[in-house]
C-alpha cells in the first residue's frame, strides 16, 4: 500500500529533530506535576486491572522519555515510533527498554494483547480522516478493559510546523478538540474515564488536554 504523504513527511521531520528534541526534552516530565499526575493515574489503573500485569505500548514514542517514566512507575512498557532516528535515539538513551519502528496505523502486535496504551502527543500528526483507523487500530491490540491514554494540544486548527528544535521542517499539527476526540474513540468501543485539561506552560501556546479511556469489557 502507497504510504501517505503525511506520514512520510512526519517520519522526515522526526528523523531531522531526533538528536535535539531528546536532549531538550529529556527532564521536561520533572517540571510538569499534572503531566506526572495523569501518567501515575494511568499507571495505577493498569496495575489494578486484570491480574496486575501486561504490557504497555507508549505508541509515538520518540526519544522513549516516556516509556521510561512508564517503566519506573512500574509498568512494563515499551515504545513504538514511526521514526527510525527516534527509535535509535531512544534505544540509546534507554538501552534497558524495547523500542520498535513501526505505525500506529498498522501495529504488528496480537488482537487484545496489552493492558495499555499510551499515545502523548503522537495522535497530532494523523489527519481526521484518518483518526477513526488508529483508534481502532488502539482497540484492536488493548484487551477488553484495557486503558488508554492520550496527551493531545487543545484546539481546532492545523499548524504547520517549519522549524522545530532547530532544524527546518515541514510537516503539520493538528490541536484538536476534546469532546470531538472522545466522540471518535468512543465510537471505536472506548468508553471515555477521565479527563485534565491545563493552561498552557512555559513555551506552550494552548490549553492541554489528558485523557484517560477504557476499552469496553467482555462482561
Ligand atoms: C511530538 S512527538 C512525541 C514523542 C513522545 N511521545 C514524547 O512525548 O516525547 C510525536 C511522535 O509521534 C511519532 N508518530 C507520529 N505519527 C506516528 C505514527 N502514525 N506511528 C508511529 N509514530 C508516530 C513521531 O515520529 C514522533 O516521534
Amino acid at each position: 500500500m502507497t504510504e501517505h504523504a503525511d506520514v512520510r513527511a512526519t517520519r522526515a521531520a522526526y528523523d531531522t529533530v531526533a538528536v535535539d528534541y531528546e536532549a531538550l526534552l529529556r527532564d521536561e516530565l520533572a517540571a510538569k506535576p499534572y503531566d506526572r499526575g495523569m501518567l501515575q493515574v494511568f499507571a495505577e489503573l493498569v496495575q489494578a486491572s486484570g491480574d496486575g500485569d501486561g504490557e504497555v505500548a507508549d505508541l509515538g514514542c520518540g526519544s522513549g522519555r516516556v516509556t521510561a517514566h512508564l517503566a519506573s512507575l512500574g509498568l512494563d512498557a515499551f515504545g513504538v515510533d514511526l521514526s527510525p532516528g527516534m527509535v535509535e535515539v531512544a534505544r540509546t538513551r534507554h538501552p534497558g527498554l524495547l523500542f520498535e519502528e513501526g505505525s500506529m496505523l498498522a501495529l504488528d502486535l496480537p488482537d487484545a494483547s496489552l493492558a495499555g496504551v499510551v499515545a502523548w502527543y503522537s495522535i497530532i500528526h494523523t489527519p481526521a480522516e484518518r483518526r477513526p483507523a488508529l483508534f481502532a487500530e488502539f482497540a484492536r491490540v488493548l484487551r477488553p478493559g484495557g486503558w488508554l491514554l492520550l496527551a493531545f494540544q487543545v484546539g481546532d486548527e492545523v499548524v504547520p510546523v517549519r522549524h522545530a528544535y532547530g532544524h527546518d521542517v515541514q510537516l503539520d499539527a493538528f490541536r484538536l478538540p476534546p469532546d470531538a476526540v472522545r466522540a471518535e474513540f468512543e465510537a471505536a468501543g472506548f468508553s471515555e474515564h477521565a479527563r485534565l485539561l491545563r493552561e498552557p506552560g512555559d513555551r506552550e501556546k494552548t490549553p492541554q488536554a489528558y485523557v484517560i479511556a477504557r476499552r469496553a469489557s467482555l462482561i
